[in-house]
């Protein structure tokens, strides 16, 4: 039996209503929903990793504008406008790399200006989880393709349906040819240090009954080296002008592993984790968190008290180890600069 879809993310109700989260830190322990009601309860929920991944943080800031300035009816125009861009720059500080963010903000921005309404915000909030939904079932549909019948993946991190307003962006592709008959089998990462794929993902393609095999970030090389991959696939946080992709720490030597043995290493993403800003992965911010995360986790000391630690949450991977970024409009086959530009033109990204 199929299991019940779910949103990770959405919005219940008119403009009086709330966003309600999937509190991703519980799983996959407990099931708790989390009724967000102020722009800052959003912005505390996208730090502390209630709400993740690069697709739902977009939704989930999109939300927050809203409910910001759902108290904002009827005011005049600039002073809409102004207080919009001071709601906006206080929920894009909550978290820097993944791109989704400050493009849902700015979309938000762009329509305030046309239709200085809150019911306006809502309305193009609920656009942005849409369009969301229908380009992670694109994804899905692109890289069912390049599955075979039969065969083995690995992933990292958690890019499924937690981390999107739909399917996922590089697990989609596992859902939709998983439901066609193809048979995969799936290595979860277990993404040291918050287990997003020990914690979420592992649940997710079990409750769909996949196959999978939790190991350990350090096991990949290994697992790779065996033979037994037939391809990598990955979500990304934010997509650099000449295809660099910044994603969960630990992408990166995953992507050197492959390149090492001749597997396929390929990249899902929307064209909204594109940032054409960003010339190269060099200029991509990326998140340092806290100390704890590493020497505590979960509250539990196990490194001497004071050492120091480094924790930064993304790495880069240079876009020569990419075999494809699939979007939903299309493969960027070989990414670099000339192929990544003319996919953003194409799709009106970029003039
Ligand atoms: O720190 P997180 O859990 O938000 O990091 C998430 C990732 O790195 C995902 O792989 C990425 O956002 C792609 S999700 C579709």
């Amino acid at each position: 039996m199929e299991p019940e879809p779910f949103a990770a993310i959405r919005w219940e109700g008119d403009l009086a209503g709330h966003a309600l989260v999937l509190d991703q830190t519980k799983l996959p322990g407990e099931t708790v929903w989390l009724e967000v009601r102020t722009l800052e309860e959003m912005r505390d929920a996208i730090r502390r990793l209630a709400v993740r991944g690069a697709p739902a943080i977009g939704v989930a800031a999109a939300y927050g504008l809203v409910l910001g300035l759902r108290g904002q009816s009827g005011v005049d125009r600039a002073e809409f406008l102004g207080r919009a861009r001071e709601a906006a720059a206080v929920l894009a500080r909550a978290r820097p790399t993944a791109v989704n963010l400050a493009w849902a903000l700015e979309r938000l921005l762009a329509r305030a200006a046309r239709e200085p309404e809150p019911r306006a915000l809502l309305a193009e909030a609920e656009a942005v989880a849409r369009e969301d939904r229908e380009a992670c079932q694109r994804l899905g549909e692109l890289g069912a393709a390049l599955l075979p019948a039969r065969g083995t993946l690995l992933t990292h991190c958690n890019a499924g349906a937690l981390a999107t307003a739909g399917i996922g962006t590089a697990l989609a592709p596992i859902y939709v040819a998983a439901r066609a008959g193809k048979r995969l089998h799936v290595y979860v990462d277990e993404t040291r240090p918050l287990w997003q794929g020990a914690r979420l993902t592992a649940w997710e393609l079990a409750r769909a009954s996949i196959q999978v095999t939790l190991i350990t970030d350090s096991m990949a090389g290994s697992v790779l080296q065996s033979g037994g991959v037939d391809a990598v696939l990955v979500g990304a946080d934010r997509i650099a002008r000449n295809g660099d992709c910044a994603n969960k720490i630990g992408t990166y030597p995953l992507a050197v592993l492959a390149a090492r043995h001749g597997v396929p290493f390929y990249v899902f993403a929307p064209l909204s984790t594109f940032d054409p800003d960003c010339a190269s992965g060099e200029e991509i911010p990326i998140e340092e968190r806290a100390p704890e995360e590493v020497s505590a986790p979960w509250g539990r000391p196990l490194a001497p008290p004071g050492v120091g630690v480094f924790n930064p949450a993304f790495d880069v991977t240079p876009a020569e180890l990419v075999r494809a970024i699939v979007t939903e409009k299309g493969l960027i086959e070989r990414p670099d600069e000339t192929r990544v530009v003319a996919a953003l033109r194409r799709a009106g990204r970029l003039a």
